[in-house]
């Protein structure tokens, strides 16, 4: 899989599966750790520099086992601008059939559309696969995660933990749980 897609601005990006070899490619781990670090604020994981080998390792062991896992991603001059990974745990037989997701955009190509771009061809990715319900979590207070996932892509809102998260500013806000039936054979 590999296509073009135009930006709302009329950039044209790159979207294609993403492999270890596309972030061992031109330096992209090391900028793509960059740019997760200024965006970091509403993500579980901050992406100090200081740990950048031990993600590094952890992302390509990830990546090492295509069974459980699907990234996707858009990328600009050969860099790594926006991705999207799709998580599924075959060895979890009661919940093989759900996939989980998680997202992030380079803050120079946010709220240019992409982000639905990535989430609807996963969704498809997914529905490929046999999985029948998508979910994923949030930081309470993240507005355009919030109107991207709950507006634009039609997920329902299945739980709040409260208190889970400590943002960088000292706030503590709860997470939401949020998911998606993609096969409706799953609710007759
Ligand atoms: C959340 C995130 C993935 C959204 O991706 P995106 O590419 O910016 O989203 P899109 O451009 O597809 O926008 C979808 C909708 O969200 C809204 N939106 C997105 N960014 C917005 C912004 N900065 N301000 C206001 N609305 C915004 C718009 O209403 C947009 O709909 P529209 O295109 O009809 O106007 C992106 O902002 C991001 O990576 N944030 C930092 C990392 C993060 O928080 N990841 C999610 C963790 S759960």
């Amino acid at each position: 899989m590999i296509e073009k897609f135009k930006l709302k601005d009329g950039r044209i990006v790159i979207i294609k599966r993403l492999f270890k070899s596309d972030y061992e490619n031109n330096n992209n781990y090391e900028f793509v750790h960059n740019w997760l670090r200024k965006v970091n604020k509403f993500l579980a994981k901050d992406f100090n520099e200081e740990d950048i080998e031990k993600d590094k390792k952890e992302l390509y062991q990830i990546l090492s086992n295509d069974k459980v896992s699907i990234f996707i991603g858009a990328l600009d001059d050969k860099k790594i601008i926006g991705s999207a990974s799709l998580m599924i745990n075959p060895f979890n037989e009661k919940e093989s059939h759900v996939g989980t997701w998680g997202i992030a955009i380079h803050p120079n190509f946010q709220n240019h559309g992409l982000g639905v771009k990535l989430l609807i061809l996963l969704e498809n990715i997914a529905k490929e696969m046999g999985i029948k319900k998508l979910e994923a979590e949030y930081y309470d207070g993240n507005k355009s995660a919030e109107i991207l996932y709950l507006e634009k892509m039609k997920y329902t809102v299945e739980g709040r933990k409260k208190y889970t998260g400590l943002l960088n500013d000292g706030i503590y806000t709860d997470k939401i749980l949020i998911g998606k039936i993609i096969d409706k054979t799953l609710e007759l």
